[in-house]
């Protein structure tokens, strides 16, 4: 009788033991990373641009040349994209046209010829998402590099791109007859938390100078979508306790600039790549807001051991924003 109780209790603490392991190795994995080359004094500069595949459309082309005109004159390095990336659901396949006349010919300059490097917005999640991360986009434009979350490591400074679309829970429970592709997601509230936990690991780890988060939606923004409440939950806490000192977002058709209230933390929202104009502005008297532009744009940021710049342009190239910010050398983050 004890025998068979002990056999029991053997056995069920295997199934659970086993069944434990099987959850820590389905939501909990080190995010890839991707090593940046860096110029010889270290310093960085890069664009940051979401919301813009429309074949040329809404000024897309406009922005594009200004994109190039500015990357040439900073020696950019590479550029981000904040998703949304292709309108409007994303790609088909990876023999859809749109990623060839969205984003191969429209920022053909020579200064955009660097590695771009994107995440997936809500409208890349309404087409064939496998298409847009596969690898064979890669063999047709060397640039391309998109993957759900990943992290650069570029000396200086260490940027963490974060899959933000899962977070939302209406994408799920209330997709408003649009259809998400949520192939490799699994259940979202693992996914969420895994992914959470593995960006929090990843910044503690981390030793450089600047820490950058990179998502779709915002977490702070008086456009049209407002904040993003699963992500004030779930991902600014992280942002804050790691001294994260830039969070970079899309979603929002916009270009914003809003200081944290509680750290350091700046918000940056450079969605502006295409469609724009909507007129649809929040509380313009929000506590930290520094800037709201509603037209097309796109983002700048130059970055060395000292201090970070940044720079919003408008479509005709002009500066309409800039902010600068100082560490000091004996600080270690
Ligand atoms: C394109 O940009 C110009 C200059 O700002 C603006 O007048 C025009 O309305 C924009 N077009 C669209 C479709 O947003
Ligand atoms: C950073 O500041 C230190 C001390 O003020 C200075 O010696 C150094 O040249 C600065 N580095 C850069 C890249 O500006
Ligand atoms: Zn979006």
């Amino acid at each position: 009788m004890a025998d068979m109780y002990t056999q029991r209790l053997s056995i069920a603490l295997f199934v659970m033991t086993f069944g434990l392991e099987l959850c820590l190795v389905s939501t909990s994995a080190e995010l890839q990373r991707f090593n940046q080359p860096l110029k010889d004094d270290g310093s960085l500069s890069f664009l940051v641009i979401g919301d813009w595949g429309r074949r040329g459309s809404f000024n897309q082309s406009q922005v594009a040349v200004q994109m190039g005109r500015v990357g040439e004159k900073l020696g950019i390095d590479f550029v981000v994209s904040t998703g949304d990336n292709f309108y409007d659901n994303g790609l088909t396949s990876v023999q859809d046209n749109a990623f060839d006349e969205s984003f191969t010919k429209i920022y053909n300059a020579k200064s955009l010829q660097k590695q771009w490097y994107s995440v997936l917005g809500n409208h890349d999640y309404r087409g064939n998402v496998l298409a847009q991360l596969s690898h064979h986009l890669k063999a047709i434009d060397s640039r391309w590099v998109c993957l759900r979350s990943f992290i650069v490591n570029a000396g200086l400074a260490e940027l963490f791109f974060v899959d933000t679309t899962p977070f939302v829970k209406s994408y799920f429970i209330e997709p408003e007859g649009h259809r998400y592709d949520w192939r490799g997601i699994g259940s979202r509230k693992a996914y969420i938390t895994g992914l959470t936990q593995d960006l929090d690991m990843a910044l503690k780890k981390s030793s450089a100078k600047w820490k950058i988060v990179v998502g779709h939606h915002g977490i702070r923004s008086i456009g049209h979508h407002g904040d993003t409440k699963e992500l004030v939950e779930n991902l600014l806490p992280v942002l804050q306790a790691n001294n994260v000192d830039f969070y970079m977002n899309g979603h929002d058709h916009c270009l914003e600039h809003i200081a944290d209230t509680q750290s350091p933390l700046q918000f940056l929202t450079s969605g502006a790549g295409s469609k724009a104009w909507r007129g649809d502005v929040k509380d313009r008297n929000r506590g930290g807001l520094k800037f709201y532009y509603d037209g097309q744009g796109f983002m700048s940021v130059q970055l060395n051991t000292n201090d970070t710049q940044i720079a919003f342009y408008d479509v005709l190239g002009n500066i309409i924003h800039t902010w600068h910010t100082t560490k000091a050398l004996h600080q270690s983050s």
